[in-house]
Order: structure tokens, then C-alpha cells, then sequence
């Protein structure tokens, strides 16, 4: 039998969990936008066109920002084509995906359907095939009052109130050769600063980010993220991090440890961060958005396969089985160990692209497996996250040693009198017994332990089973005291929720 403990104590706290952690992201890609989150003549469809069946799991998800339009796309796209008169918006090659892009969906409408989403935007500026005066000419249009050019142009297109879009991202993926407009670090860091002068003179009230690497496997990691710092660090408020992790060589025991990898990786960034921050004798600390993260691979094949020019075909549509939504619930357990610093990510991506929630066009909506850890950490997950102290049994694979089967982190939500423990089991054969010693916390009570658990770690979720694999709340954990013991189910992602006592 495998044991395992967890022991949290009030006090030691990592940090205040931002919300913007449980971000996601919307590209012009595929089958995000049309098919997706908008689709005249559904049967769900509102007057806008927006599929409110998606609306809905959106709204479960509880998902406070949205990361828009790219991602690569952005890289090639002119803002001005997507906004004013539906009818002279251009069709464009869209090069990055190799599709059309008719524009019939834009800038105004992404926020309208935010707000319907009860979401912020987080809008990313093209610094591929484009630059400075594009990045400042957007920041007026959307959130200058009135009385310049581009104000007076959003006011004429029926926007008469500013749209406040606080978050900008300063470019897609800069580092990548497969970007248009791909730049050295030294290219990109003084464009990056420049853009950022002038958005910040357009609109001071917005924060940045600037891009780090697209992944920890690049070569030019970490030295692009520090030499982006070095020209950009006094005028962004966070570097962004992306990552996806795959599973084609069916070794599910690596696959489950790949979140040790993201601690790593997060770690280093904040390291080159820290670094920067010393040589510039700087007071302020740079904090971390980690605006892509996932799982993908299982689309890869098919993806090869399609035909250039189309207009919003299947692309990156990864069906996700049970073992998928448990690396992605370690990856959130990563992630809130990093709370401190890390303040925003973003599920790439939301609807249909390698997505939580998936439709048919013209037809169904349902769950992926990973929309349901997802959605636990997001609703349950806030508050401060506190350190876990695990003492776990461990296994070794040829990549990656000193795995714990336990992966776990507990978040404290004090205006609710709460506790959250979000625990992983990464054993593929045994239930592990775990006892959490709570401490500090007093006497605490069992609200509920929700397990998501499968007899086949390739299940999935489709359109003609889309409850294949759900959650139960009848997970087994007991309180005593203040310690709390439950039988982890092999392969499992656990949520035991607590209160406390007064
Ligand atoms: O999310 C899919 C793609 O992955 C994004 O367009 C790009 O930024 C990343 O490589």
C-alpha cells in the first residue's frame, strides 16, 4: 500500500492566489471563433451570433481573463480589418495557420462576448509583421475616450464607451522560428520596449507582458528571457512562459511527471528574472504570466493532413482522455506552488482548439476530461495557497527521477472559512492512502471529496458519450480533528474541500 502525508500550516503561505491563474485563451485558429464561441444560425445562437450552450461552460469554468486574437495568428494580423462594418471587413491569407480569415468576428465583438463571459480581455498586439505605431494605434482605439482619431473611429463603430482593456501582450512567441516576424532577443527587446513606451504614453493605466520563451526546450532558453529583461524590464509587469506537454510514446509514468519539469521551468524564469533585477538595482520584482500552458499532441497527425485556405477548419482539435486531465490538474497544482509569482495564465485554449470544451458545429457542446480539474481549481482554488510539506513515496523513469505519486498543494480561502486540498495520485496500479495534517486550522469539517477517476486512462469524452468521464463527490475522506484521511484512487485528481470550524 502506498502512503503519503501532507501537512499545511496557516501561516505558511506562498502567496495570494490572482484569479487571472485560471485565464484561458481564444486564437483565430481553427474552430475557436467560428464554430466555437460564435456561430449565426445555432439553434443556441444569441442575437450576436455568440453559442450561448459554450457561454454556459464558459461560466462554469469561472474564467476571469481571455488571452485574444493569437497566439501565432497575431503575428500577421491587422487590427483595423476586424472592426467597423462586418461587410468591408477584408478576407486575409492567414499565414500562420494557412487558412482565410473573413474578419467576420473582431475586436468589438471578443469584448462584447468577454463581457457575457464575465471575462477580462487580455489583448495581445502584432509585433511580427508589424510594430510600434500598430501597438499604440489599438491601445487609442481601445481605450482613449474620445476625441482622437482612432476613439472617434470606435464611437462611430458603436463603442462610445472605452472598452478598459487593462492586460497587453507585446507579441506571440517571438523566440520561435516558425513565427512571422520571428526576431532575435536583441530585436525584439528594443521593438518590445518601444512598443511599450508609446502604449503606456497612449494609456498608463496598462500593464504588459513581454514574451519569454515559447517553451524551456527552446536553445535560446533562459538567455532570450534575460536580454528581452534587460531592454524591457522598467517597462513591463510580466514575462510570459509557454508550455505543452505530450504523451505519443504512451510512457504515462513521464507524461504524469512533466509538471516537475514546469516547476523547473517556472523556477529559472523567476531566477532569470531575479538576476535582471539585481544588475539594474531594481526595486520592483517581475512577475510571471504563464499565457499558454496544456497538453497537445493527439491532433498532430491529422493536422498534417489538411488542406491550406480554408475557412475555420478542424485544426488542433485534441480529444483528451483521463490521463490528460491529470497532468493538467499537476500543472495547476505547479502553478499555484508558484502563486508568489506567478499571477496570470491561460488554459490554451478555451473552445475547440486543444479546449476544455468542444462542439460541433451546428450541433452539441460538451466537456473534455480536462475541463473538470480546470474548473475545480478555478472555483475552489482562491484564496492563498499554502506550502505543502509532502512526505511521498517516489518513482523513478528513464527521463525523470524522484517522482512523488503524491502531487498535491492545499489553498486556504479565508473569507469563505474554507480549505481546499487538490491532490494528484500518480500510482497507475494502487489507491495511496494519504493523511493531511492541517495544524494550525483548528477543527475542521468535510464538505466534500470530489475524485474524477476512470477504469481506462484513454478515456474520453465525445459527443456520443460526453459524460464518459465526470466527476463523483463520493470520494471517501474523513476528518478527524485536524487530520484529514482519505483513500486516493489509483490515477486519480482528488478536491477535498474543508471548512473550518470558528
Ligand atoms: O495555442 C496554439 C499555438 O501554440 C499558439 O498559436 C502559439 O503561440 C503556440 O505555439
Amino acid at each position: 500500500m502506498v502512503k503519503a502525508k501532507m501537512t499545511v500550516d496557516k501561516d505558511f503561505t506562498i502567496g495570494v492566489v490572482d484569479k487571472r491563474l485560471y485565464g484561458s485563451f481564444i486564437e483565430h485558429l481553427g474552430r475557436a471563433v467560428y464554430g466555437g464561441i460564435y456561430e449565426p444560425g445555432h439553434s443556441s445562437a444569441n442575437e450576436a451570433g455568440f453559442r450561448t450552450d459554450v457561454l454556459e461552460m464558459v461560466k462554469e469554468l469561472q474564467v476571469p481573463i481571455v488571452r485574444y486574437p493569437g497566439g501565432n495568428f497575431v503575428s500577421g494580423y491587422n487590427w483595423e480589418d476586424s472592426v467597423g462594418p462586418v461587410a468591408e471587413r477584408k478576407r486575409r491569407l492567414e499565414l500562420a495557420w494557412r487558412t482565410i480569415e473573413t474578419n467576420e468576428f473582431g475586436f468589438n465583438e471578443f469584448v462584447d462576448w468577454s463581457k457575457l463571459a464575465n471575462s477580462e480581455v487580455m489583448m495581445a498586439v502584432n509585433l511580427g509583421t508589424r510594430g510600434v505605431d500598430a501597438a499604440r494605434n489599438i491601445v487609442e482605439y481601445s481605450n482613449h475616450p474620445e476625441g482622437s482619431y482612432y476613439s472617434d473611429l470606435r464611437i462611430k463603430h458603436g463603442y462610445k464607451e472605452p472598452h478598459a482593456v487593462k492586460t497587453w501582450c507585446l507579441g506571440n512567441e517571438m523566440d520561435g522560428p516558425w513565427q512571422i516576424g520571428h526576431k532575435t532577443a536583441e530585436e525584439y527587446g528594443r521593438v518590445a520596449l518601444e512598443a511599450a513606451k508609446v502604449m503606456k504614453w497612449t494609456d498608463p493605466t496598462i500593464e504588459l507582458v513581454a514574451c519569454g520563451s515559447s517553451s524551456l526546450g527552446m536553445p535560446t532558453f533562459p538567455e532570450w528571457e534575460a536580454t528581452v529583461l534587460d531592454h524591457t524590464y522598467d517597462h513591463v509587469e510580466y514575462l510570459s512562459l509557454h508550455q505543452y506537454y505530450g504523451n505519443a510514446d504512451q510512457d504515462t509514468p513521464t507524461f504524469l511527471a512533466r509538471s516537475l519539469e514546469m516547476d523547473r521551468f517556472i523556477e529559472t524564469v523567476m531566477a532569470t528574472c531575479d538576476y535582471i533585477k539585481a544588475k539594474k538595482r531594481s526595486k520592483k520584482t517581475m512577475y510571471l504570466s504563464f499565457d499558454e500552458w496544456n497538453v497537445w499532441y493527439h491532433s498532430n497527425e491529422s493536422d498534417k493532413k489538411l488542406d491550406p485556405w480554408q475557412i475555420a477548419p478542424p485544426q488542433l482539435e485534441d480529444v483528451y482522455n483521463h490521463e490528460d486531465a491529470l497532468l493538467v490538474g499537476c500543472m495547476l497544482i505547479s502553478m499555484l506552488k508558484h502563486a508568489d509569482r506567478v499571477k496570470m495564465a491561460c488554459l490554451a485554449q478555451l473552445v475547440n482548439v486543444i479546449a476544455p470544451i468542444m462542439t460541433d458545429t451546428g450541433g452539441a457542446a460538451w466537456r473534455q476530461t480536462i475541463f473538470y480539474p480546470f474548473m475545480h481549481a478555478s472555483v475552489f482554488g482562491r484564496g492563498t495557497a499554502l506550502v505543502p510539506l509532502i512526505q511521498s513515496p517516489k518513482y523513478d523513469t528513464k527521463q525523470i527521477t524522484d517522482v512523488p505519486y503524491l502531487e498535491g498543494i492545499a489553498v486556504h480561502n479565508e473569507e469563505q472559512g474554507e480549505v481546499t486540498v487538490f491532490a494528484v495520485n500518480r500510482h497507475l496500479e494502487d489507491a495511496l492512502q494519504l493523511e493531511v495534517d492541517l495544524r494550525s486550522f483548528g477543527q475542521c469539517s468535510l464538505l466534500e471529496h470530489i475524485v474524477l477517476e476512470s477504469d481506462d486512462l484513454k478515456a474520453a469524452n465525445t459527443a456520443a458519450q460526453p459524460n464518459r468521464v465526470a466527476p463523483h463527490n463520493r470520494g471517501g475522506a474523513e476528518v478527524s480533528g485536524t487530520l484529514v484521511t482519505a483513500s486516493l484512487a489509483k490515477a486519480s485528481w482528488n478536491v477535498i474541500r474543508l471548512k473550518i470550524q470558528q
